[in-house]
């Protein structure tokens, strides 16, 4: 497959269509409850530190490739492996970032879901009224509905496939433009509201006043984990989007620039839900119903808190939009390159991940007690093991490629920051990125 000519509009566009592709549910959604589970503040220290020592040098080594191979991730690795003189098995890092951002999808869909669900009920005025109790309630007999969780992950899903037939980056482009600032507007809002309430300053303290009384190689794995999971790094999909990076961008700057919004839409949200989750006296450990049951607490008690609940979740449900087409486009671009059409890969990508995610969808009634491993079920299973184990083993190789495999000349255009920055980059992967994650996951997994 030759190279393609296609590239994103502007500077601006990659670096929003890599931030659209960072920010969602795991900012959102995920950040906040495995941080519960976690132990808050400790757990926020420990993924900031991997965004900046792993994450943000690793997405680096990520764009790098897909923009110098200027294909999809598993040609790109091949055309490369092949000029720097290397196996061209390399191709295999390819393949499996496809299946990691197979399992990752199968559940990303069913939770997005869950805010379609929660975007009509709010516009329906449902949670006008309601009691705390009442909310957590109805989040509960919601989960046990498998009927409603694959209406609305079927519906997610063909949102997805949709927008992925048709080419990711013309329509990406303007929809990134407009909905990132608008969610940031909202989330500001939410964390002003936050600290009226009385849950305000425990919330500051849990998450930023760190006991390291419970940390385990586990909570270090989990936070490993969500730091590559947030910024979409380690499954070759923003290699994807790499390969249409404009010529004379430099791929540091926008690399710093995703993480930090990323960073700051974690912390906001983080922010204005543990607020509620004090103030009200819930659980922080409560789990993945966290996010869903605390904003309607927290909206219904704010003034015109209905309509202002009705545009988060359509907003969230637009984050979540965006990093899917992230999550499809490496599958699509592989069964391309075994020859299928995209319409048909496009196709056979949305029905495999539609029969996956009902596992999951299903997991939190019918096969709730079908625990294969570990004792968690296919849920848990699901959207643990890819974020925690997979995207940083992807990452590790993906280092391992830009920073020992590929040629110098070859990886310091790509990387568009001359010689001094190509050094200080490939440095910092060699000597910090690779052995730290490597020792990380090794420790995690004993
Ligand atoms: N970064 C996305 C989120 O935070 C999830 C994602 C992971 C997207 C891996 C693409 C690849 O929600
Ligand atoms: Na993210």
């Amino acid at each position: 497959m030759s190279e393609t000519l296609e590239r994103w509009g502007s500077k601006r566009a990659f670096i929003l269509a890599v931030t659209g592709a960072a920010v969602g549910l795991g900012n959102i959604w995920r950040f906040p409850y495995v941080a519960g589970e976690n132990g808050g503040a400790a757990f926020l220290l420990i993924y900031v530190g991997f965004v900046l020592l792993l994450g943000i040098p690793v997405m680096m080594a990520e764009i790098l490739i897909g923009r110098a191979g200027r294909r999809g991730p598993i040609q790109a690795l091949g055309a490369l492996a092949m000029d720097a003189g290397a196996s061209a098995n390399w191709r295999w890092l390819g393949i499996f970032g496809a299946f990691t951002v197979f399992c990752i999808l199968s559940f990303y869909s069913v939770v997005s879901g869950w805010s379609i669900e929660f975007l009509v009920a709010s516009v329906n005025g449902q949670f006008s009224g309601a009691t705390a109790a009442e909310i957590g309630a109805g989040f509960d007999a919601f989960l046990a509905s498998p009927g409603l969780l694959i209406f609305n992950h079927s519906l997610f899903l063909f949102m997805t496939m949709t927008v992925v037939a048709a080419g990711v980056s013309k329509g990406l482009e303007r929809l990134n433009n407009l909905l990132m600032p608008l969610l940031y507007g909202l989330l500001l809002l939410l964390a002003g509201y936050a600290a009226t309430t009385d849950g305000f300053s425990t919330a500051l303290a849990w998450l930023f006043l760190p006991s390291f009384e419970a940390l385990t190689p586990t909570v270090v794995l989990h936070a490993m984990g969500h730091a590559f999971f947030t910024l979409a790094v380690g499954a070759c999909a923003l290699m994807a989007y790499g390969a249409y990076m404009p010529e004379d961008q430099s791929l540091p700057k926008a690399a710093v620039a995703v993480a930090a919004l990323d960073i700051s839409v974690a912390l906001l949200a983080g922010i204005a839900i543990f607020s509620v989750v004090f103030a009200q006296g819930m659980d922080p450990a409560e789990g993945p119903g966290l996010m869903f049951v605390t904003l309607p607490i927290a909206f219904a008690e704010l003034p015109g808190g209905v309509v202002w609940l009705s545009v988060f979740f359509l907003l969230l449900l637009l984050a979540t939009w965006t990093s899917a087409i992230n999550l499809a486009e490496p599958m699509v671009v592989t069964l391309q390159g075994l020859g299928c059409r995209r319409s048909i890969a496009t196709a056979i990508v949305a029905l495999s991940v539609w029969l996956m995610g009902l596992l999951s969808a299903f997991s939190f009634s019918t096969l709730a007690d079908f625990r294969p491993l570990f004792g968690r079920n296919a849920f848990e299973l699901v959207s643990s093991i890819p974020p925690d184990v997979f995207l940083p083993l992807g990452g590790l190789m993906i280092a391992i490629f830009a920073a020992w495999v590929m040629p110098r000349a070859t990886a310091m255009k790509a990387l568009g920051a001359g010689e001094g920055g190509y050094l200080l980059w490939r440095n910092v992967v060699r000597w910090v990125s690779i052995p730290l994650t490597f020792i990380v996951l090794l420790g995690g997994l004993l």
